[in-house]
């Protein structure tokens, strides 16, 4: 070194710099490199770009979906209605009013079959009935719809038409429960003031890992009560269910059969005996719980509302550890990703994904099939409905004639449970899909209840012939067995 000259030195200087630089240049763009290997390699696993710091204070899907763009722009086509041939939904369309902005509601079922409006006689569901569509709708479809005008209804409706977490936290001063309880017992137009968005991401999701968790406490408690019911003891939801129970719970939160509890109106399941129509008919039996007293025949009634957790759980899917989420939100592809389609809608629209991930049948085999179970049950459906008519029919006939509370307690009570199976059976969405034989066989035993209600009014039914008691084994309740 000592004998070059100022001028070598200089330039020997000044290639160790660009060496050094060049060095530092290639070693960042080879981190670079890396991380970015290293983040498709995270994306492929669970896409996490962070632009926004999510928490509990957040509901507003937007701004969770800034973060994660492809699952929010798919839960938004929620709003989109496409039709089945049984389900999905047609859109009518309509002249907002002020009273009622909605630019479209879904068919009206009272209209497709007024038969119902006998079997609801003096009840809110006589006055407005329609198909269920997309989540975006969950809301607006609740705050418009004719059932408000008929009778006062109470804040905890809300529990699975809005997104609640953020507002159960602020009301309960951070615990949900007591939220719950505050809300659940407000009038409807006050509660509805607390929330601003559907079912969101919130609702399903821990905002800093994006895990599935629970967050609606008439869940945690209903399945606390099946778990104990099956022999588990203090069942914690959020610590104990595995990811292929959860991918059904979180769904279960709201698609199950459902009542209000006593004066504070506190949504219950009625699930501690089990969550076959037996066990869930024992329980309100128990109870003396009824819905509404029958406008005509006088009857102590008791309304079944979407049991889809409840018979998909009598179903082959439910042994089989299909989950909800396997069907209503299969994964796709997005490039190198595979994400949860967020779109959840009829699976009939998407059986390329929905099923053929399991089933090597062709589509339209796969339609065909579906649509075969439906329309089977969908005839037995309609004779059931005609049973029922019948019986209502005989005990009009019966109270005319001047009959007297005692002679009709036993038609009563077969109407009461025939009018609950048959609810049980059909307004479970998915028109017998869910669990075919469970289906068909719970309208059987309908209208077996209301020949035993006829034969009753004449006095020639067996008064031992005994009213069915749970004869079911108790049945899988998410995959678990
Ligand atoms: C094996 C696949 C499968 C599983 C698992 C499944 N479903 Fe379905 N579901 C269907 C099919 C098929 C239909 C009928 C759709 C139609 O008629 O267009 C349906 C219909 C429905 C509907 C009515 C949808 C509409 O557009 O008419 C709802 C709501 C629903 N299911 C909820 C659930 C819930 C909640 C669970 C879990 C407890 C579940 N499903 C599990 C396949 C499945
Ligand atoms: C346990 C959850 C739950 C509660 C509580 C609940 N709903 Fe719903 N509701 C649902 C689900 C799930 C659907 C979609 C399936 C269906 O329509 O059967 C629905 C659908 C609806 C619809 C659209 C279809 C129709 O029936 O016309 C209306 C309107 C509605 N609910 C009003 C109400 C009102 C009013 C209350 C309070 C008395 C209420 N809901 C309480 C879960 C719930
Ligand atoms: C917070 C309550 C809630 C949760 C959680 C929820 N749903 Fe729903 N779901 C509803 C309500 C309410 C409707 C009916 C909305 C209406 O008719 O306006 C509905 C409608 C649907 C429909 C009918 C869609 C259509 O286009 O006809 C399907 C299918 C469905 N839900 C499946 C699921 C599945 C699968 C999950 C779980 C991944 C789930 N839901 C979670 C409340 C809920
Ligand atoms: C009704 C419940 C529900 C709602 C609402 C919901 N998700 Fe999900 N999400 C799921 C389920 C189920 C999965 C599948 C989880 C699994 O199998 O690990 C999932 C998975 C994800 C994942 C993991 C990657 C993937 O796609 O599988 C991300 C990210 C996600 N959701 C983002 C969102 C965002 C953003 C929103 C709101 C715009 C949202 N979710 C709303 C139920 C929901
Ligand atoms: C995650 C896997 C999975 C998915 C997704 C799935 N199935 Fe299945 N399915 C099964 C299994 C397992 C059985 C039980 C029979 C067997 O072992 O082959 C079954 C059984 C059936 C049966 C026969 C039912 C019976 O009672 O014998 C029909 C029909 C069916 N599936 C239709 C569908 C349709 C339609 C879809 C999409 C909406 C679907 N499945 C989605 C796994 C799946």
């Amino acid at each position: 070194m000592s004998n070059e000259t100022p001028k070598e030195a200089m330039i020997n200087r000044r290639l160790l710099t660009i060496t050094v630089v060049l060095a530092a240049i290639a070693a960042v763009a080879a981190t670079g490199l890396l991380v970015n290997i290293f983040e498709h390699r995270q994306e492929a696993k669970n896409p996490f770009f962070k632009t926004v710091e999510l928490s509990d204070k957040i509901d507003d899907p937007a701004k969770w979906g800034t973060n994660f763009p492809m699952q929010y722009g798919l839960y938004r086509r929620t709003k989109q209605e496409a039709a089945t041939k049984f389900g999905g939904d047609e859109a009518e369309l309509r002249a907002p009013t002020p009273e009622d902005p909605r630019p479209t509601v879904s068919r009206s079922n009272l209209v497709k079959d007024p038969r119902l409006k006998a079997m609801w006689a003096g009840y809110a569901f006589s006055a407005d009935y329609r198909e269920r569509r997309g989540h975006e709708w969950m809301l607006a479809d609740q705050q418009y719809t004719g059932r408000q005008k008929f009778a006062k209804q109470p804040g905890t409706c809300l529990n699975c038409h809005a997104s609640l977490y953020k507002a159960y936290l602020e009301q309960g001063e951070g615990d949900i429960a007591k939220g719950f309880e505050r809300i659940s017992k407000l009038p409807y137009a006050e509660a509805v003031k607390l929330v601003k968005h559907p079912v969101g991401c919130i609702d399903c999701h821990e905002p800093n890992t994006m895990q599935l968790r629970i967050t609606r406490p008439a869940f945690i408690e209903g399945i606390r009560a099946l778990k104990a019911s099956q022999g588990v003891a203090d069942f914690d939801v959020n610590k104990q269910a595995n990811l292929q129970e959860m991918r059904t719970y979180v769904c279960a939160q709201c698609h199950v059969e459902y009542y209000f509890k006593g004066q504070d109106k506190r949504l219950t399941f009625p699930w501690s005996k089990g969550v076959a129509v037996e066990n869930i008919v024992q329980f309100y039996d128990d109870e003396k719980f009824k819905d509404w007293v029958h406008g005509d025949t006088g009857a102590p009634m008791l309304k079944a509302q979407h049991p889809e957790f409840e018979m998909w759980s009598q179903g082959i899917h439910a042994r089989s550890n299909v989950a909800c989420a396997d069907c209503h939100m299969p994964y796709r592809r997005e490039g190198a990703l595979k994400i949860s389609d967020h779109h959840v809608r009829s699976p009939l629209l998407n059986i390329n994904r929905a099923c053929q991930q399991c089933h090597h049948w062709d589509e339209k085999e796969i339609k065909g099939r579906v649509e075969e179970i439906q329309t089977r049950f969908f005839n037995e459906r309609n004779v059931t409905m005609d049973a029922l008519m019948g019986l209502i029919r005989d005990i009009n006939a019966a109270k005319k004639n001047g009959a007297t509370d005692a002679e009709l307690e036993r038609a009563r009570d077969y109407q009461r449970k025939a009018s609950f199976y048959l609810d049980f059976a059909m307004s479970e969405n998915s028109m017998g899909f869910h669990a075919p034989q469970e289906s068909t066989r719970v309208l059987a035993e309908a209208i077996n209840f209301c020949r035993l209600g006829q034969l009753s009014l004449r006095g020639t039914a067996s008064p031992t012939a005994p009213m069915r008691k749970a004869s079911l084994q108790s049945a899988p309740s998410g995959g678990n067995n």
